[in-house]
């Protein structure tokens, strides 16, 4: 194990271990990236086709649902069809699909090794990043609510009128249009509406069901509280869910002589992106599949937290030789 502390609060570690004896031990992250089995028998352990990925990931899918929170963020690297395959078993274990990310790796990825004679589909030069977010549920009873029905399962308990909402935010029809609503076009109500929807409901309200919006049963949730109830996420100006970048080369591109070391070493740049809009430093994020870990070296970066693992040796060798060069050429404390 390799462990680069700056200070008790701030530790990048990586291990050489199969990262299922590890998440027990793991903090609950605020960010997992995901950069496992493809389907493409890019390591040894990945499948040779999509079929089975889910089988493969679900013990990996179940582990991060146990310790994730409604903070976390899931960004799940593949390619279309394992994606595709992997995506019920997200489900299943509750995970809320965001955006799917589409990175174009550019022509050059493919040029002079195409050929158009013999090839029955068009070339590939795309990844996919999955966005996902871990739902939050509210434990009524025996009954398991998701945030919007609580929401209205708290209102409804003060035997107050819907539009009573409105009232509570100081706003016209938004509170019940927005944050009551039982269709999709529901939204989280922000810190501040949440904190003057509770104060109403606990001054006006029955009574007899104070407190309102409580998980307790003793304390409404405060507003830092509630604030935890929801992924992390700051939308960067003029990024979109397509990612023109080429793959990775130069100095950045770990090599064993004039070979590239990892096939499937991911950009720094798209790594520091999705790290940073849905984090903040200090901040742990978990790189289960670490490879040469660039997940680690972009929270090094970023001054995040970061536990990766990687099974194969001599791999993971490298990442930690990356990850000690890097560090000792960016000093950044
Ligand atoms: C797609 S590569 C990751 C590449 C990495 N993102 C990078 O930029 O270098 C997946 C890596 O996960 C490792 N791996 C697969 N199953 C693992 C497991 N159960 N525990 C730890 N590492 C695992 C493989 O050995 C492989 O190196």
């Amino acid at each position: 194990m390799l462990k680069i502390a700056f200070d008790e609060n701030l530790t990048i570690e990586i291990f050489n271990s199969n990262v299922q004896d590890l998440y027990d031990e793991w903090a609950a992250p605020i960010v997992i990236v995901s950069d496992g089995a493809y389907g493409v028998s890019g390591f040894p352990g990945d499948l040779p086709t999509h079929e089975g990925l889910d089988e493969w990931y679900e013990p990996h899918i179940k582990a991060w649902s146990k310790k994730a929170t409604p903070q976390t963020t899931l960004w799940f690297w593949n390619t279309e069809i394992g994606w595709a395959t992997v995506h019920p078993v997200l489900i299943k274990y509750g995970w809320e699909y965001k955006a799917c990310h589409i990175w174009d790796k550019g022509i050059a990825h493919i040029a002079g090794n195409s050929n158009t004679r013999s090839l029955r589909q068009l070339p590939i030069v795309t990844e996919i990043c999955a966005q996902y977010i871990k739902k939050a549920y509210f434990q009524i009873g025996d009954q398991q609510l998701a945030m919007q029905e609580w929401l209205r399962h708290e209102w409804e308990r003060t035997g107050l009128p819907l539009y009573k909402t409105n009232e509570a935010c100081g706003v016209k029809n938004a509170a019940s249009r927005k944050y009551f609503t039982k269709d999709h076009l529901w939204y989280y109500p922000p810190p501040e509406a949440f904190e003057q929807i509770v104060n109403y409901a606990n001054a006006f309200g029955n009574p007899a069901g104070r407190p309102y919006f409580s998980i307790d049963g003793k304390n409404s949730l405060a507003r830092e509280e509630w604030e935890k109830y929801r992924a992390k996420f700051y939308c960067p100006v003029g990024v979109t869910n397509v990612w023109q970048e080429s793959p990775v080369n130069g100095d950045e591109r770990i090599k064993a002589g004039t070979k590239a070391l990892h096939l499937n070493q991911k950009p720094l740049s798209l790594t520091e992106l999705i790290i940073s809009i849905s984090s903040d430093k200090h901040d742990l994020i978990w790189e289960p599949f670490g490879g040469l870990c660039t997940t680690a070296v972009a929270s090094y970066n970023l001054r995040r937290s970061c536990v990766a693992a990687e099974t194969d040796r001599k791999i993971y060798q490298e990442a930690a030789k990356r990850l000690l060069s890097h560090s000792q050429q960016i000093r950044l404390f």
